[in-house]
């Protein structure tokens, strides 16, 4: 038997790999993905191979994950609950899709992921095997093993010669990529309590944020972020340079409550940045170049585009469907937005667009407004009539009984 291991390197996949061998007497192919976090790719590879791995593929998917992941849902305006970019939910079905490829190729009988049986990521990973690959059977050994807790994962660790990482581990679950950083378990899981200043992993305090605001702009065409000041740049470099600045400023740390798929509510902590500073600047760039309906229209396709994607609907007919709609009223959505950033803040100043729908002499409140005033009435009289008639229904009523 075959097996394509979905491998980060850390403890769970890890044990994951040998496990995999020991119990299917099994052939497992490790497949690693860069999306943001430094890997070495070198490290790994040896790691794996050192574990037992029969195949080891390590492959750099950062710009495909921007542009082809990251870029439709800052299009779609999605952010789940209102609040989270979807970084962890965005890579899923990415990773979840190259493993397919690689089992094909190595003619695997089964994929395997390190996923625990009460998040959202297992239904991410298996929505897609289903997609695309339904012959192949799903091993998810964190569901199926008895090892119960972490200190037993270690104790397998270390009785098969399993190297794990020597640094004190962090007591958060974390997982990252250029969207952003997932932050959970520990004493985050009681929601009452104050996020202690070690669980965030890149942005500043906003005490520790420099005193003095930074103007930053953002140059976007047809919905895409070309620029930052001034400067061109390939998408996943925008994203990585905005992360550093914003983190700098202390911008795009989120504390939530959410809710997951298997209906559980989890206290998340997310630190992004670059998501909520692109979104807040796209959305601008909107806000001059959509008409009130598309404006309005599009609200109701952002909650659902974010729920598909947190759901792992990533490959589903209607996320197609949207994101020709979105790139249809985004053939406008091309100009500049100037953005102050201080102490947690992300203040929107400055936008303009070659395409705006903004009318100053239609706008203005001075001598050189040309709005037709006189007009209104007969707006508002057409507008509320329906009101009126029924108020006036209701005075006569009202007069008939008394009479
Ligand atoms: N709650 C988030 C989500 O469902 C983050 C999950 C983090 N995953 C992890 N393996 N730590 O998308």
């Amino acid at each position: 038997m075959k097996i394509v291991l979905a491998y980060s390197g850390g403890l769970d996949t890890s044990v994951a790999l040998k496990w995999l061998q020991e119990k299917y007497k099994a052939k497992v192919i490790t497949y690693t993905a860069t999306i943001g976090h430094e890997i070495n790719s070198k490290d790994i590879k040896e790691k794996a191979k050192k574990t037992g791995a029969y195949n080891v593929y390590v492959e750099d998917l950062i710009k495909e994950f921007a542009n082809e992941f990251i870029l439709p849902t800052l299009k779609a305006g999605a952010l789940y609950e209102k609040k989270y970019p979807l970084a962890t939910a965005l890579s899923r079905p990415l990773i979840a899709k190259k493993l397919v490829d690689v089992a094909r190729k190595e003619n695997a009988d089964a994929v395997a992921h390190g996923c625990s049986g009460k998040g959202n990521d297992q239904v991410r990973f298996e929505l897609v095997f289903f997609s695309f690959a339904p012959d192949l059977k799903i091993i998810a050994p964190l569901r199926e093993w008895e090892l119960k807790s972490r200190e037993e994962e270690i104790e397998y660790a270390k009785k098969h010669n399993i190297s794990v990482s020597t640094t004190k581990k962090s007591p958060y679950s974390i997982d990252d990529n250029i969207w952003g950083t997932s932050i959970e378990c520990g004493i985050l899981e009681d929601p009452d309590q104050e996020p202690p200043e070690d669980a965030w992993t890149i942005t500043n305090s906003i005490e520790k944020a420099p005193q003095k605001p930074e103007y930053i702009k953002i140059y976007f065409e047809e919905g895409t972020p070309k620029k930052l000041n001034g400067n061109k740049y390939e998408l996943s470099s925008l994203i990585i340079e905005l992360n550093e600045i914003g983190a700098k400023h202390g911008i795009g740390r989120i504390d939530m409550i959410e809710d997951r798929l298997v209906g559980i509510k989890s206290r998340e902590l997310y630190e992004a940045p670059a998501a909520v500073i692109l979104h807040k600047a796209l959305g601008e760039i909107e806000n001059l170049t959509l008409d009130r309906e598309t404006i309005h229209f599009k609200e109701m396709i952002s909650s659902k585009y974010a729920q598909l994607v947190y759901y792992g609907l990533w490959y589903s007919d209607l996320k197609e469907a949207l994101d020709a709609f979105l790139n249809k009223i985004h053939q406008n959505t091309t100009g500049e937005v100037n953005l102050k950033l201080h102490k947690g803040n992300c203040v929107v100043v400055g936008r303009k667009s070659e395409n705006s729908l903004y009318d100053m002499k239609m706008a203005t409140y001075s001598p050189e407004d040309i709005f037709n005033h006189k007009s209104a009435k007969g707006f508002i009289e057409l507008f509320g009539l329906s009101l009126k008639i029924k108020a006036l229904k209701k005075l006569e009523r009202q007069r008939k009984k008394k009479s």
